[in-house]
């Protein structure tokens, strides 16, 4: 039977044909499949159907703090110049909700979730819709548009942006610094460009937390300060990673769930007219969108014990891959499972994960994915694709994300 890599969970092959890499696992005829290395950090398991996966992802014997396992993973022995070395050094004096278990996680989420309620975010729709409208205003009249970089990307990053008190002139910024560390997840030889960016993006938010402090706004970025000078409810390097963090996460996942979206919809003309013709569908056809083109395949935890699963004994320190694009695909979970189906009822997708680290920005992505949709195909009656799918190229990187998408309209 052919042998996982960690390699092979990443490549251009497997973001442009998740079905068939779902086949690939399930062929192996094991519940759970052992990897003997992913990049550089050692063995790591990999579980992939949707009983399993929603299960872990709850389950507290899988923790997120790789700092309780350096012993194990010594930045060292993955090589300190690898990017697995630099951000296990990193992340060990910066820690973010992500990166951490409770009571840490529950203190941090708890600050940032203020701001991330559902209402809150439904206020935002008519400044997010003027976004859409402005962006399609630029390109309208060309007639023509790299779908990615002129209105996938730039949305969300507005957004999350002015929810941080951003200034706009710097938003450009953040692409070049994002592409280098989710790139150099798959190359280790990227180190030196890793640190690079790393102090770059942090030297960034420390001169905007100076601002902030000094002319504090009603932003988020300005709360967060406010409450790190009201007491100890979080550090220096805990505020500093935890804005990073909602940079990272708010823009470069939405980026492609819009991008890959649009190409589904754009590879499925009855579901796209379908859509047009019933705007009402529109938020069951995100969630299914989430579901087959979900930008976000892996989460990793590790194993805080040793866990008997499936015959096997993950041993405590061990990484743990959660496929979670394979378990969208599971057919014991979904009818149909590899039918793009916008009208779909029950849709239990893994996409912004489970249990306590269940994506805390959900209902923001949710908003504009929906409005994203939505404004493309009113506006864009005649929306198709400039170059043949197979000319599409995906990156080798972490997310599921196309390096651009050319269309016509
Ligand atoms: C389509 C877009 C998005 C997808 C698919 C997505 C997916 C995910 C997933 C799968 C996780 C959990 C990872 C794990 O368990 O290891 C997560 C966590 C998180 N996401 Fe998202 N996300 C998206 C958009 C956003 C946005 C717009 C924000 C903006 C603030 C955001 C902020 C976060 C944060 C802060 C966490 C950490 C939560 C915690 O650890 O408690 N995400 N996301």
């Amino acid at each position: 039977m052919e042998k996982m890599t960690g390699g092979d969970l990443n490549s251009p092959e497997t973001m442009r044909d998740i079905i068939s890499f779902y086949k690939r696992l399930a062929a192996q005829k094991e519940s759970l499949i052992r990897l003997d290395d992913f990049y550089g950090m050692g063995g790591a398991w990999i579980a992939f159907r949707h009983d399993d996966v929603s299960a872990m992802l709850k389950d507290p014997r899988l923790v997120k703090d790789m700092r309780k396992y350096v012993p194990q993973n010594e930045p060292e022995a993955a090589g300190a110049s690898t990017y697995v070395g630099k951000l296990l050094e990193w992340l060990r004096n910066m820690p973010n909700m992500l990166s951490v278990d409770p009571p840490d996680h529950t203190r941090l989420r708890r600050l940032a979730s203020k701001a991330f309620t559902p209402q809150m975010i439904e206020g935002l729709r008519p400044r997010i819709q003027q976004i859409a409208d402005e962006l399609l205003d630029a390109v309208q009249e060309r007639g023509r548009m790299d779908l990615v970089a002129d209105f996938a990307y730039p949305l969300p990053i507005i957004v999350i942006s002015e929810i941080l008190g951003i200034p706009a002139a710097d938003r450009s910024l953040f692409r070049g610094w994002t592409q280098k560390l989710l790139q150099a997840a798959v190359d280790s030889s990227q180190g030196s460009a890793v640190e690079e960016a790393l102090e770059e993006f942090i030297g960034y938010i420390r001169t905007l937390l100076d601002e902030k402090r000094r002319n504090p706004g009603t932003d988020v970025t300005s709360g967060l300060v406010q409450a790190y000078e009201q007491g100890d409810k979080l550090s220096e390097n805990e505020l500093l990673s935890t804005i990073w963090l909602l940079i990272i996460a708010g823009h470069e996942t939405t980026v492609n769930l819009i991008g890959n979206g649009t190409l589904a919809l754009l590879r499925h003309p009855g579901q796209m007219r379908l859509l047009r013709e019933t705007p009402s569908l529109l938020p069951g056809a995100v969630e299914e969108m989430l579901r087959m083109e979900g930008p976000i395949v892996i989460a990793s935890r590790f194993a805080g014990e040793d866990i008997a699963m499936h015959g096997k004994v993950i041993r405590q320190g061990e990484m743990v891959l959660l496929s979670l694009a394979a378990a969208n695909v599971d057919p014991q979970k979904f009818s149909d499972a590899d039918t793009l189906d916008i009208t779909r009822e029950e849709n239990e997708h893994l996409a912004f994960g489970k249990g306590i680290h269940l994506c805390l920005g959900a209902p923001l992505a949710r908003l504009e994915g929906q409005i994203a949709f939505g404004t493309l195909l009113r506006r864009l009656p005649d929306l198709r694709l400039a170059v043949e799918p197979e000319r599409l190229v995906y990156n080798h990187g972490k997310l599921r994300s196309l390096t651009s998408l050319p269309v016509l309209f």
